[in-house]
């Protein structure tokens, strides 16, 4: 199998790809990124000089860019995205270039040059919000916010090259992920590396929106489960099971750090911020795919992986992430 995998610099793109060089060791992995703030090569050091995997600087948004890293690729499985859902309410520009015309780029070039495999990262904030229950696959998308609607434009796009093209597109619809190489702008990785500072802690409105936490491997295990089993043309919720108030999680870091509560800081909410996510995994895990590790081992795995990295995380708080900051948190 020759992957070409997108993305690879950021949180889980390089976790997937370290999966895959270990767990695959017969496969080869391009990594076709354009390094953004939040993509980091420092990410994939370790597996740099590996014979089975090379990287590519590149925008997805470039078709000739794309043709190119494609040209020796049976499948690609597709992470580069804007992230950020509070960077996209400050700017949603980057978001409909990448996360929706940059889809388009990848799904035309496959489309022309055959491939046999179109894993398309998507995400549950597709759905909006849930009061009860759990979204599954065939439930309608209310997405809240540019970040998740340019998703949910890519995602369509993508199911849409199936329907017309017969590409073969497989959709997953990842939950609140967490693990060791995570930007510091989310929730968590922020709340850790502040903590270790004695910063406060900006937790938004009352603290009680409930994420689903998704420990990175399981995360990338799926996907990597999705590549040789999705059936082409269905769409997988994954999930972790993990059900958590931000508030919970918050006094979960401190505990752990040995910092006090009063960290914590409740801040001005973020506008169209989603109440709940909650997923029904029943459809992955029928077809032979379920997470593996528990919250508690990987919340203890990350915030101790933070505490022992800070070689990684301290030069990425600095410079553009500090005007970032600002931005979004000096008049909350
Ligand atoms: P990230 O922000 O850490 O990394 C994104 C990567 O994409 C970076 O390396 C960046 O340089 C690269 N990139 C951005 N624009 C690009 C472009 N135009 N061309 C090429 N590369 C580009 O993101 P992440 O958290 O690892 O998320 C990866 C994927 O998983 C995204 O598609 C995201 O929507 C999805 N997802 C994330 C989560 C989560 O909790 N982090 C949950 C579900 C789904
Ligand atoms: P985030 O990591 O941005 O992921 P998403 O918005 O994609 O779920 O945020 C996770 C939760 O944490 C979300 O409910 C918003 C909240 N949050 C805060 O309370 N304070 C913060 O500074 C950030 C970044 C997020």
């Amino acid at each position: 199998m020759r992957l070409l995998v997108t993305g690879g610099a950021g949180f889980i793109g390089s976790n997937f790809v370290r999966l895959v060089l270990e767990e695959r060791p017969d496969w080869t992995v391009t990594n076709l990124d354009k390094l953004t703030y939040a993509g980091n090569l420092k990410n994939l050091r370790d597996v740099e000089n590996n014979p089975g995997y090379s990287f590519v600087r590149g925008d997805i948004c470039d078709p000739t860019v794309v043709s190119e890293a494609m040209a020796d690729a049976d499948a690609v499985v597709n992470f580069a995205a804007e992230t950020h859902v509070d960077r996209s309410i400050h700017d949603p520009t980057g978001f409909i270039e990448t996360d929706v015309t940059g889809v388009y780029v990848l799904c035309e070039e496959a489309r022309r040059q055959g491939l046999t495999t179109f894993v398309h990262v998507s995400t549950d904030e597709v759905y909006g919000s849930i009061e009860d229950g759990a979204f599954s696959e065939t439930d309608p998308l209310s997405p809240s916010n540019p970040y998740s609607a340019s998703k949910a434009g890519g995602e369509m796009l993508a199911m849409s090259y199936f329907k017309t093209f017969e590409l073969p597109v497989v959709v997953s619809r990842g939950s609140n992920t967490f693990g060791p190489f995570q930007y510091p702008e989310k929730f968590m990785p922020l709340f850790i590396t502040n903590a270790i500072d004695d910063e406060p802690l900006p937790l938004y409105g009352d603290g009680l929106n409930v994420r689903d936490w998704l420990f990175v491997e399981d995360h990338c295990r799926a996907l990597l489960f999705l590549v040789e089993n999705g059936v082409p043309g269905e769409l997988y919720n994954v999930g972790g099971g993990n059900e958590r108030t931000n508030i919970d999680v918050a006094r979960a870091i401190v505990d752990r750090l040995g910092k006090s509560n009063d960290l914590i800081k409740p801040v001005k909410d973020r506008p169209g911020h989603d109440r709940r996510y909650a997923l029904d995994c029943a459809k992955l895990e029928q077809a032979g795919c379920q997470p593996l590790v528990s919250f508690d081992d990987g919340f203890a795995r990350t915030v101790d992986w933070y505490l022992a990295n800070e070689w990684w995380w301290r030069e990425l708080k600095t410079g553009e992430y500090l005007e970032y900051y600002k931005r979004n948190y000096e008049n909350r």
